[in-house]
């Protein structure tokens, strides 16, 4: 899960160091980072950890963050991304915009303040060139050899969620009318190339996986159809070790298990937001399966893995809450009943549905669990599953205005010298032209 712990120079610090060494202690299989972001210039936020060109890299802090993660045997795999269209301005100049396989720019809202605050704030995207195309899989291939250097067992392309590689995936943001874009297995190529020039530079032993959307739940956006199709031309394509099956987009946030699937009652029992699609696509593939989105008990997974509809169980939320759930998950001494994630309500998040931003609700959510990452990798402390979104908020606030006081002084304090001077002055005048 993106931390947002990638202040300063974006790259694995302290903080992170000390989050990823709680879950690299909790019995997982295999451990996925955050997305990493391999264009300083377009990340999915500005906070997130970023790989600097080759020659600018401390390998040594991503040597160190590789060995935390793997310092009780747990392989892990770097999430390694391009934001595109749905990168905020921040890290590139104002001018200059994001860059996408079209110009067609992201939606958070069809009212004037959401039109507004997305012009300013992500902007309309830049129909990609050859050169840009070739520049962005350079830079994938370039992050996934820092990763095999840093000693990391394998990448993940994010090839979902409305990314760059996901929107060239998808028929709404891919328009295009050449190699790219002109059919529906051409819109493939960007991925397949990133594919064979990862391939191409990383040893046999190291993974190269792929998430992707089963659907972008959104008008004109990827169908379960398609996706069934690309699954099956990434069989054909070769050289994935895995497929991590998600979807949904940051226009229609269905990762985040809100109201975009319509959960069959097949679903409902095996709980995850996806698995109807994994089933379906099973037999399409051979390369192993991974899902994630809302299993939440030993029963639902076990479910999951026993009717083989995946291979691997995907669990993230819950595990900013819980660091050591898989070892609850395992634990046979515990009951079936009781082998669950701790349920929680996120008090405080209803109130920000008034907001006229499409998926405010899940944006403050994922915020929620940040904070949780937060207590445990900035704070040193646990989480707490009854934090509220106003009283954190009012927190903050309490915060930098606390901060603020010696500027608030120091503005009074001109102030008043001002007035003092202003008096001085005028009396001076007035005793002048009285004499
Ligand atoms: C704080 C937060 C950060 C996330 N960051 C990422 C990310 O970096 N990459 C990604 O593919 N998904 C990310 N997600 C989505 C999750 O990986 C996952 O798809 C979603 O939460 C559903 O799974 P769950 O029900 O097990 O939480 C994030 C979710 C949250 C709440």
């Amino acid at each position: 899960m993106e931390e947002s712990l990638g202040s300063g120079d974006n790259q694995p610090n302290e903080y992170i160091y000390r989050l990823y060494e709680r879950w690299a202690k909790g019995s997982f299989g295999l451990l996925l980072t955050g997305n990493v972001q391999v264009d300083e210039r377009y990340p999915g936020l500005m906070t997130d950890i970023m790989i600097p060109s080759k020659d600018k890299i401390d390998i040594e802090k991503w040597k160190r963050y590789a060995d935390v993660c793997q310092s009780h045997g747990i392989p892990t795999i770097v999430q390694i991304n391009h934001a595109g269209r749905q990168s905020p301005l921040g890290k590139r100049p104002y001018k200059q915009p994001t860059i996408a396989p079209s110009p067609i720019p992201m939606s958070i809202g069809d009212n004037i303040l959401a039109r507004t605050l997305q012009r300013f704030v992500i902007g309309t995207p830049e129909e990609m060139t050859r050169a840009q195309i070739d520049e962005a899989v350079e830079k994938f291939a370039d992050a996934a050899e820092i990763m095999v250097k840093a000693g990391f067992a394998g990448v993940e392309i994010h090839a979902s969620h409305g990314y760059l590689v996901s929107s060239f995936l998808s028929p709404k943001t891919n328009k295009r009318r050449d190699e790219y874009g002109a059919t529906p297995k051409d819109r493939m190529n960007f991925l397949f190339n990133i594919v064979d020039a990862i391939k191409a530079v990383v040893p046999q032993r190291f993974a190269v996986g792929v998430k992707l959307n089963s659907a972008d739940f959104s008008a004109g956006g990827l169908t379960e159809e398609e996706a069934h199709d690309q699954i099956r031309w990434i069989n054909e394509h070769g050289g994935i070790d895995f497929i991590e099956i998600s979807g949904g987009t940051y226009e229609a946030p269905a990762m985040a298990g809100t109201e975009y699937q319509p959960r069959s009652e097949r679903t409902r029992t095996r709980e995850a937001y996806f698995i109807d699609f994994a089933v379906k696509v099973r037999n399409t593939t051979t390369i192993p399966l991974i899902v994630t989105g809302g299993f939440r008990t030993r029963e639902g997974m076990n479910d999951a893995i026993r009717s083989n509809a995946c291979d691997f169980i995907g669990i993230s939320r819950p595990t900013c809450i819980q660091f050591n759930l898989p070892a609850i998950l395992l634990d046979q001494s515990i009951s079936h009943k009781d082998a669950q994630a701790l349920q929680y309500d996120i008090r405080g998040v209803q109130i920000f549905n008034i907001l006229p931003f499409t998926g405010v609700g899940s944006g403050i959510a994922t915020l929620w669990h940040n904070w949780q990452m937060h207590r445990v990798a900035i704070e040193n402390r646990e989480p707490d599953p009854t934090l509220t979104v106003h009283g954190k908020i009012l927190t903050i606030l309490l915060k930098i205005l606390k901060k603020s006081i010696p500027s608030i002084i120091l503005l009074f304090g001109i102030l008043f010298i001002s007035v003092l001077i202003k008096q001085f002055f005028s009396k001076t005048a007035e005793k002048m032209t009285g004499l």
